[in-house]
């Protein structure tokens, strides 16, 4: 298959992955054996039976039920290990060169795990992608925003440390979007910004949220990317405001799709971002979950859109110019 050889051997960072949403039901059912972790007394029983029930989520919240309970089967250092080695694995063979990757610390803490035993875990797998598969990778610890701000600032204040020692690189906003607007974490942005000069904030918005989640996100947050950001297009002087900053949105094709933010992966604005001269990136998001990692990403836009080589250039550009690695690594990635 030409198309999909073509694409694979595009040079593809990743921005927008959630390391406990790559936990595949295979691994999902051993992991929970092996921890003696009982699942909820509803929850599928088999491989089949929970790969049959991730095909259709109603929304967000309900794949969130689903997310957090996968988490549960996480307990030690090698459990966080094993999970982030195998995502790196099979996204080597699609062709991934540089990830910069979301955890959410709060899903394990509230369990009792220590912030550095998940930390600690998935920077082996970072090592170990760097020596063996020549990726490169940051970590972005994500903030809950359905729990209360006052654990989101406890959870921050356990950080402080990796993220002066540069074990943490990048400050990210997830969980439910409704009701738990920017403005809440407005706080928790400052703080983090003096933990580093050199932190990189993101958030999760305009997805399930409007436009003024995107524009709040800037204002409050001082985000310099968005995750997802698809609605922005509801509000054209935000679009110019993307477009002159160049704030990158991290797009995910296949998960907007699952969780029914659009009933087809052609209804995603792409081509309004092309056009607008707004930067994004094609990501994978909770690839176990919504069916596809970064290629199968790729793969479904190209049968949609039918870019040209040039399009498919800028976009790959785009990318790499929009990662939060140093130019050395940017230039050996083009
Ligand atoms: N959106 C919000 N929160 C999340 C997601 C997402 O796509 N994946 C994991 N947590
Ligand atoms: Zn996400």
């Amino acid at each position: 298959n030409t198309m999909r050889d073509f694409l694979r051997d595009l040079p593809k960072c990743e921005h927008h992955l959630h390391l406990e949403g790559t936990l595949e039901p295979d691994l999902l059912y051993p992991l929970a054996q092996r921890n003696n972790i009982e699942l909820p007394e509803q929850f599928p029983k088999t491989v089949k039976e929970l790969e049959d029930r991730y095909k259709q989520f109603k929304d967000l919240q309900d794949f969130l039920d689903f997310y957090y309970i996968g988490c549960e089967v996480l307990l030690k250092q090698e459990d966080f290990f094993d999970l982030a080695w195998a995502y790196f694995k099979r996204s080597h063979s699609q062709g991934l060169k540089h990830a910069e990757v979301f955890f959410d610390p709060q899903s394990h803490t509230s369990r009792g795990i220590a912030i550095e035993t998940v930390v600690s875990g998935f920077q082996k797998a970072c090592v170990k992608a760097q020596q063996e598969l020549h990726i490169s990778s940051k970590l972005i610890m994500c903030l809950l925003r359905h729990l209360p701000v006052e654990d989101c600032k406890a959870t921050l204040e356990s950080s402080r440390v990796l993220f002066e020692t540069q074990q943490l690189h990048g400050l990210g906003l997830d969980s439910a979007e409704k009701p738990f607007p920017p403005e809440l974490f407005a706080e928790c942005y400052e703080t983090a910004r003096t933990f580093h000069p050199d932190i990189q904030l993101t958030a999760h918005a305009g997805e399930e949220g409007d436009a003024s989640y995107v524009s709040n996100a800037l204002d409050l947050l001082k985000a310099s990317r968005i995750d997802h950001g698809v609605r922005s297009t509801e509000d054209p002087e935000l679009m110019a405001r993307l477009a002159r900053d160049k704030v990158m949105c991290t797009v995910c094709p296949l998960s907007s799709v699952k969780l029914q933010v659009f009933q087809d992966v052609r209804e995603l604005p792409l081509t309004e971002f092309l056009n607008a001269g707004i930067p994004f990136s094609l990501n994978s998001d909770d690839p176990a979950y919504f069916g596809g990692y970064i290629l199968d990403n790729y793969v479904a836009v190209q049968t949609r859109f039918d870019w040209d080589l040039a399009t498919w250039e800028k976009v790959v550009r785009q990318s790499i110019e929009g990662s939060w690695c140093d130019d050395k690594r940017k230039n050996e990635l083009q």
